[in-house]
């Protein structure tokens, strides 16, 4: 249970209005409104502020509201909503219903975000949230565009939810529409991984440590693995997802970012430019997929029927909204390389999936093997595992002896974990990210060349496939770790996965 606090008001944070286009979906039902009521809690919204929840739901406020307690209940970090709390919280909350491609619901809604500004006694700063399916991004910009909803450069702002386009080419039109009708400075594009609160801590670990800058190089570390394994299957998001596939939903974004804040160079200062710059160099210097090396460095597989967690699963194939020859791949591991002086010829591997054995996000540095044999026995080379999820620590393998009369070697483990070091709880990715965004912090979204050069990079695996259709594809049964082909790929260069089990 999280107590109130009373901090000072941040003067950053000035009166606002919230519109969440799509407020009767998934997102804002799990994620949005638990986050915003969290921040409320801890007293990290202004003292005026709106949340206008727009969807084309014919829905009566009340009922609305009343749904959105289920979802806090249900969601929020912070347990079930203190009744006193969520009825002065959800006071805030306006239903508007209306269809996004209709004029009509942009009239109204320019007369709600007048009166919230009366109420406020001052134009209040607007935080557009497009929580929507990709077709409504440009009818929506253009309402707000036409209606000069969103014409205050410094104080509106609009937060782009993924998929950010499906390819290069979608995403570069989609970049072109919106930047002729808002400031770049205005969007905000989001990738929820960025906002993880272990996610931000790697970028402390890395620049505030001088300890470990010496080793963060080709010199000392032999590769890098980051996996991001999901036990939950694609249940009923099919009808996205079947278009999406893993490279997508998953390595066009979230694993390519975890990548950057691995591989960046130390930003100038945490200015949102000088930061998203060095991501940004990190994205540009990885080397180009060609035709061979998609065959010999790229893997995609599709579940089929197993068990996950002891609950049985249907196949890939046989899911809802599912084509029964899919090729869509569930899937992905690969072998990336950073073209720079620091990185060079150190492999990155990247796999992701769903209906896989474990539920974690890790990433694993392994340092290379003492280079003199002083001890008889074999020495298992240095660690660093950062888990993102769920165990939420960082932890460093080294040799130690262990205890006794003769010189006999174990691997050990030095853990930081947040449960030991800090009483705070963990805020949700989305708070974070939401917070930000209310003040004018575009540091941990997306700029409009991130996004552009991070398609760039998937585009050749995308095309091979495209040419390829089925040929290549992998299957694994569902509760593995993966196919036999993903271990492949790391046994050919005489590596192993890191098999990481959670420990909670
Ligand atoms: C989303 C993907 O962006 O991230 C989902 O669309 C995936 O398919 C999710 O399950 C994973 O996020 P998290 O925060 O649960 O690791």
């Amino acid at each position: 249970m999280i107590v109130k606090k009373m901090y000072p008001p941040d003067p950053a944070l000035k009166a606002q209005s919230i519109i969440i286009f799509g407020a009767n979906g998934d997102l804002c039902w799990r994620k949005l409104i638990p986050a915003l009521y969290n921040l409320y809690l801890t007293d990290h919204l202004p003292e005026f502020f709106f949340i206008v929840a727009v969807d084309h739901s014919d829905i009566k406020e009340e009922a609305y509201r009343k749904h959105l307690l289920e979802g806090v209940d249900q969601f929020s970090r912070s347990g079930k909503a203190d009744r006193t709390a969520w009825k002065n919280f959800s006071s805030h909350i306006n239903y508007l219903q209306g269809d996004f491609t209709n004029a009509i619901l942009y009239d109204a809604l320019n007369k709600k975000l007048k009166a919230c500004d009366l109420k406020a006694g001052q134009r209040c700063n607007r935080l557009f949230y497009y929580s929507v399916a990709p077709r409504f991004i440009e009818s929506i910009s253009e309402e707000l565009y036409k209606n000069k909803t969103a014409s205050q450069k410094d104080i509106d702002r609009i937060i782009v939810e993924k998929p950010f386009g499906s390819d290069w080419a979608s995403a570069n039109k989609l970049n072109t529409f919106l930047t002729k009708r808002f400031a770049e400075k205005q969007l905000y594009r989001i990738d929820h991984y960025l906002g993880k609160e272990t996610v931000q801590n790697i970028m402390a670990f890395r620049f505030a440590n001088y300890v470990f800058e010496p080793l963060w190089n080709k010199d000392f570390i032999d590769h890098i693995q980051i996996t991001v394994a999901e036990t939950v299957s694609v249940g009923s998001r099919a009808g996205y997802y079947e278009q999406a596939g893993a490279i997508r939903d998953m390595i066009q974004n979230h694993l390519l970012q975890l990548l950057c804040v691995i591989g960046m160079e130390s930003p100038k200062s945490l200015h949102a430019e000088a930061v998203r710059n060095q991501k940004l160099a990190v994205l540009k210097n990885i080397r180009p997929f060609t035709k061979a090396s998609v065959a010999k460095n790229i893997v995609r597989a599709q579940y089929t029927a197993g068990k996950t967690k002891d609950i049985p699963q249907i196949a890939y194939r046989s899911e809802e909204n599912v084509a029964s020859g899919s090729v869509t791949e569930t899937f992905f591991a690969g072998k990336f390389f950073i073209d720079n002086e620091r990185w060079e010829n150190v492999p990155f591997y990247l796999r992701t999936g769903k209906c896989l054995a474990t539920q974690s996000s890790v990433i694993a540095i392994q340092f290379k093997n003492t280079p003199h044999k002083v001890f008889k026995e074999d020495v298992d080379a240095n660690r660093l595992i950062i888990s993102v999820q769920p165990d939420n620590e960082i932890s460093l393998w080294f040799e130690s002896k262990v205890p006794g009369l003769e010189m006999k070697l174990k691997t050990v483990e030095m853990d930081f974990t947040y449960r030991e070091s800090y009483e705070e709880q963990l805020p949700e990715a989305y708070e974070a990210l939401l917070l930000d965004a209310m003040k004018g912090d575009a540091t941990l979204f997306m700029r409009n060349d991130q996004v552009e050069t991070a398609w760039k990079i998937v585009m050749p695996i995308i095309n091979e496939w495209k040419k390829q259709v089925s040929t290549g594809l992998k299957f694994y049964a569902a509760g593995s770790m993966g196919p036999k082909a993903a271990d492949e790929l790391l046994k050919k260069d005489g590596r192993e996965w890191y098999a990481h089990l959670p420990k909670k």
